[in-house]
């Protein structure tokens, strides 16, 4: 019988991780056309709870074609949802989640369709429907309680990997942090990259450039591992053919490209882990609502410390589509602004211990996080 030496049981012990052990998305139709497939697609579950159906609709598609293939019946009920202003909140999920309540009971499902924001708020929807209280209580990992209603994803814009991952973002009085349990998973998404043909322009790389990044990070750091490299070397070389090159633009086949590119991306932080553009982008949004994918972008553009081979291609590709990303929007933040940001960015020990190790909290300090806010 082969005899452990106690030390070898230890040292086996102290190098011993944890991997990540994760619930897909139960059902993906990927093709033009498929959102047409949406009402057969939702048939089996008419029945479920009060018999009828949630759709929340991003408002961009309001009097637009969309609108009228949305396959509503006459029970359903509607939100048009506007996310231009800010990203969804705790108050906001929690309002809707009575109001549906009280009107219907609960629904057999919740259907999402537009962009991150749309698929965070269905996600985050489908959970409050079925657990008591405040969506506060919930944000963090393995919170929830209960399962939450069946629920779709139809992604019309591609970049944000919302439509894959297993945290629906919320931003709360506190923290800006994710519903983020194998329950908030989709159990369904429709990509038909017919629907992501008519975002604008900015928007189109905006979104686009947060899958660059998200492969970029998860490549950059120790929880990288050969499982979320496959997929972020395949997300970045499509991001290269639809972003850089002749090819380049917004095509129908680069749409399909995109959605693609979107859900690998997605999957391969799942695997792994963001890391300093997205520890600071949170930082931004929270203290000042910018926009995700937009804050990525601002904050891409300075990090050559950390991924000077990432951010001299993301330059590349702001350059060669005359995308204008502003400078000097620190000169308007106050020292006590700054130091928010710093702080919020701080508190994301997972994204840190990714980017830097073990010793994050010997290279990054407030001050450092201060000094990288100052070159925005
Ligand atoms: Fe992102």
């Amino acid at each position: 019988m082969l005899k452990i030496q106690p030390e070898a049981i230890m040292v086996a012990a102290q190098t011993q991780t944890t991997h990540k052990n994760f619930k897909g998305i139960e059902k993906t139709v990927f093709g033009r056309g498929s959102f047409s497939q949406l009402d057969e697609i939702l048939a089996p579950r008419r029945g479920d709870n009060e018999g009828y159906f949630v759709f929340i609709v991003d408002n961009y598609f309001k009097g637009k074609p969309l609108e009228e293939r949305v396959p509503v019946h006459a029970e359903d009920l509607t939100y048009y949802i506007s996310v231009e202003e800010h990203e969804p909140t705790t108050e906001q999920i929690d309002q809707l989640r009575d109001e549906i309540l009280a009107k219907k009971g609960l629904p057999s499902g919740v259907v999402g369709i537009g962009g991150g924001s749309i698929m965070d708020i269905a996600k985050a929807l489908s959970l409050m429907l079925t657990n008591e209280g405040s969506s506060t209580l919930y944000q963090g990992l393995n919170l929830i309680k209960k399962p939450g209603v069946y629920h779709v994803g139809v992604p019309t814009i591609s970049g944000t990997g919302a439509e894959v991952s297993m945290t629906a973002v919320l931003t709360g009085p506190v923290k800006k942090l994710g519903l983020k349990c194998e329950w908030t998973v989709f159990n369904q998404v429709v990509l038909d990259p017919e629907l992501i043909a008519s975002v604008p322009r900015n928007w189109w790389f905006y979104t686009g450039m947060d899958t660059y990044i998200h492969c970029v990070e998860s490549e950059n750091g120790r929880m990288n591992n050969a499982y979320s490299h496959a997929y972020a070397e395949q997300a970045m070389k499509l991001c290269r053919e639809v972003y850089l090159g002749e090819q380049s633009g917004q095509t129908p086949e680069n749409d399909d490209k995109l959605m693609v590119a979107s859900l690998m991306g997605g999957l391969s932080l799942t695997y792994s882990e963001v890391g300093v553009c997205h520890a600071l982008s949170y930082g931004l949004s929270k203290i000042l609502g910018t926009r995700h994918c937009y804050a990525n972008c601002l904050i891409m553009n300075h990090l050559e410390d950390y991924y000077p081979e990432g951010v001299a291609e993301f330059k590349q590709m702001v350059a060669y589509h005359q995308i204008d990303l502003p400078q000097g929007l620190a000169n308007e933040w106050d020292d006590e602004t700054i130091t928010k940001m710093a702080h919020v960015s701080y508190n994301l020990p997972h994204m840190w211990l990714h980017a830097i190790g073990d010793n994050w909290q010997e290279v990054i300090t407030i001050d450092v996080l201060k000094d990288l806010f100052r070159r925005l």
